[in-house]
This record gives C-alpha cells, sequence and structure tokens, in this order.
C-alpha cells in the first residue's frame, strides 16, 4: 500500500495564515498539520508516501525531510503549475505502482484506514471514497450511493433543492492504479468534479465508505480554530495532545492561571496575573501581566501586552499586541502589529 497526500493548493480561505506558511504544515496545536495524517497512515500500516506540492513547497519539505525520523518513507512530487486534484495524482504516477490512498491535505479524521482498504478489497471496487455525514452538505460534494455503497452520483455543492443524502466526500480515497488512465497527462483535473463522474459512465465500480466518526477539514480560519478546540477537549479519539508542564511564571504577583485544556509550548514565558483557558501558545509567545486569553491560538512568537485580552483569535506568528487591547473573533497574520488600547 502506498499513499498520496495533496498537499498543493495555496489555500486561499485560511489567509493569513496561509501567506508565509502553506496550509498543509500549519500547526494544529503546535504540531505541522500533515503529522495528523502521517499518524494516520502509519497506524495503518502505510508508511511509502508521496506529497503532491506546489505552493511554497519547500517549507513541507524542510519540515519532513525523507521521512526516515518519523519512521515512514517520504518523497515529494512538485507541480510547476497547478494541476487539480486528480491532475496532482496523475503527475505523482511514476511513484504509485500499488492501490493507493489518497489524503486531502487539508482534513483530520480518526477514521480506520484499515476497515477502508477491507471494504475497498472486499467490493474489488477500482475506487472507494470516503464519505462522512454533515449537517449542512452545500459547501461540499455529494456522494449519493445504493444499498450496497456503490456511487451512484456525485453532486458538487449542491442547491438546497438538490440535497438527497447528507454523505459527502471526505477528501480521502482508495484508488486502483487503472484509474490513472482515466486522467489526462499535464492537465488540470480534479477527482470531484472530473474523474469520478468519468468513472461512473465508464461503470467502474466506485463505492463509498461511511465514516460517521470525527472528520474536519481546516480549510478556513473557523474550523481550524475548531480543529484546535476539538484536539484540546480530546474530541478526537486517535489523537492524544502532549501537554508539558506549564513554564515557571516571571514577575511577582498573583500566579498565571492556566487551565488543564491548554497546551503551552515550555519556551514560553508567562508573567504574573496572566490568565489562559482552552488555548494553544506555540514556541516562544511573550505573555505580559494580566493578560487573558481564552479559546484562541497564538502561534510562535507572539507577544500579548499588559492587561490585553484576545478570545476566539488566532494570533499569527510574531504578532505583536499593545497593552489594554481586546482582539476578539479576529484572525490575526504573521507580524501584525496592534497598538495599546486597539479593539479589533
Ligand atoms: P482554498 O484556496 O482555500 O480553496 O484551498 P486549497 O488550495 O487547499 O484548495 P482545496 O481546499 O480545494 O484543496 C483540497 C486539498 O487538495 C488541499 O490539501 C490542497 O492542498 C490540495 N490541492 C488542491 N489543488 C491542488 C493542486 O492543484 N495540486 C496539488 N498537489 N494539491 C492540490
Amino acid at each position: 500500500m502506498q499513499a498520496l497526500i495533496l498537499a498543493g493548493g495555496e489555500g486561499t480561505r485560511l489567509r493569513p495564515l496561509t501567506i508565509y506558511t502553506p496550509k498543509p504544515v500549519v500547526p494544529i496545536v503546535n504540531r505541522p498539520f500533515l503529522f495528523y495524517q502521517i499518524d494516520l497512515l502509519k497506524r495503518a500500516g502505510i508508511i511509502d508516501i508521496t506529497l503532491a506540492l506546489g505552493y511554497q513547497p519547500n517549507k513541507i519539505e524542510d519540515i519532513f525531510g525523507d521521512g526516515q525520523e518519523y519512521d515512514v518513507h517520504i518523497r515529494y512530487v512538485v507541480e510547476t503549475t497547478m494541476l487539480g486534484t486528480a491532475g496532482a495524482y496523475k503527475n505523482s504516477e511514476e511513484q504509485l505502482r500499488q492501490t493507493t490512498v489518497v489524503f486531502n491535505g487539508d482534513i483530520i479524521t480518526d477514521a480506520n484506514l484499515k476497515d477502508v482498504v477491507s471494504f475497498h478489497r472486499e467490493k474489488q471496487a477500482a475506487a472507494t471514497i470516503v464519505l462522512t455525514p454533515v449537517e449542512n452538505p452545500s459547501i461540499y460534494g455529494l456522494v449519493e450511493t445504493d444499498m450496497d455503497g456503490r456511487a451512484i452520483r456525485f453532486i458538487e455543492k449542491p442547491k438546497t433543492e438538490e440535497i438527497s443524502c447528507n454523505t459527502i466526500n471526505a477528501g480521502i480515497y482508495v484508488l486502483e492504479p487503472k484509474i490513472l488512465n482515466y486522467i489526462p497527462e499535464g492537465e488540470k483535473f480534479s477527482f470531484e468534479y472530473q474523474l469520478f463522474p468519468a468513472l461512473l459512465r465508464a461503470n467502474e465500480p466506485v463505492y463509498g465508505f461511511v465514516w460517521s466518526g470525527y472528520w474536519m477539514d481546516i480549510g478556513t480560519p473557523q474550523r481550524y480554530l475548531k480543529a484546535n478546540d476539538d484536539l484540546l477537549n480530546g474530541r478526537i479519539k486517535s489523537f492524544k495532545v502532549e501537554r508539558h508542564p506549564y513554564p515557571v511564571p516571571i514577575g511577582e504577583g498573583e500566579p498565571p492561571q492556566i487551565d488543564k485544556r491548554s497546551v503551552i509550548d515550555p519556551s514560553c514565558t508567562i508573567k504574573a496575573g496572566v490568565e489562559i483557558i482552552n488555548s494553544v501558545l506555540g514556541p516562544n509567545c511573550f505573555i505580559e501581566e494580566r493578560a487573558r486569553i481564552e479559546n484562541s491560538v497564538l502561534l510562535a512568537g507572539a507577544r500579548v501586552g499588559r492587561a490585553t485580552e484576545v478570545r476566539g483569535s488566532v494570533v499569527g506568528k510574531s504578532a505583536l499586541l499593545g497593552r489594554f487591547a481586546k482582539v476578539e473573533n479576529s484572525v490575526l497574520g504573521d507580524k501584525s502589529s496592534l497598538t495599546d488600547y486597539t479593539i479589533v
């Protein structure tokens, strides 16, 4: 078994977090995102992994190298022009000689891939698409199946009157190499809009495997925050969060209050009277006296001034927040700077 992770998109909906950091390595609870996908693959015994890159590829290669450090074997295929999801799969053809698990590089799930692969084999499918039920399928791709799980219709971004089921394409596929013959070489091509409908027309056996456990795509700031929150609160069963002892507080006065859910990198500096609730602080954050941080993610090197409050927000790398500011439901890009008393 092999795996291909599609990790070449620009991640425009997650801007400004993706301006200097490609989405696949934006940290979730202080770990570059792709580590969660690599863990999932490893758990299913899949260690031969190809990453299909396009946007800022060096930043991804620098983190994972050849994968040896993480007990996997990683190869890279870099697109010079974006080829779309299926185009990226075709472009990696030389690396992919076996049944391949393909992942969108922006989903976090605790799906059991061994079960998905067993289902794929049992059905003798040419392609298996993992499906997940969601409340509002209108922004995703609907996949209708028959009683046996065989796909009968795909509707991308359905209108209200077209919503006939709630199972959407979860962005995880098991594909047989013969599928590659349906994708033109060197052209932009999409799994969702082009390849899967073409497979149905050709009467290839395409199946849907329904996964009702945890699934989330981190493609927007709201969902990025939610994924962090879900990990902190143990809602993603297969991932345990690593918590270090909290850094020793600096300065005199009341000791900081940090709740048990928060994850704080030990290199952070936390001053007296600080309150941290259900939040993540990346390496080298600096939090001044009486600041309050709640339901938020602070990326590496963020500084929060005295008595400033941050709620429900993401604060980019090396952002500088002045004193007595209030930041609520906001996303601040890397190196943002807020003057004292700012309210956003
Ligand atoms: P948005 O710009 O916010 O839509 O994000 P995105 O560029 O990541 O696109 P989207 O969320 O639709 O992509 C789903 C997954 O496929 C992501 O992991 C992308 O990195 C990946 N992806 C999308 N298009 C391409 C492509 O042309 N090449 C490669 N290699 N990966 C792609």
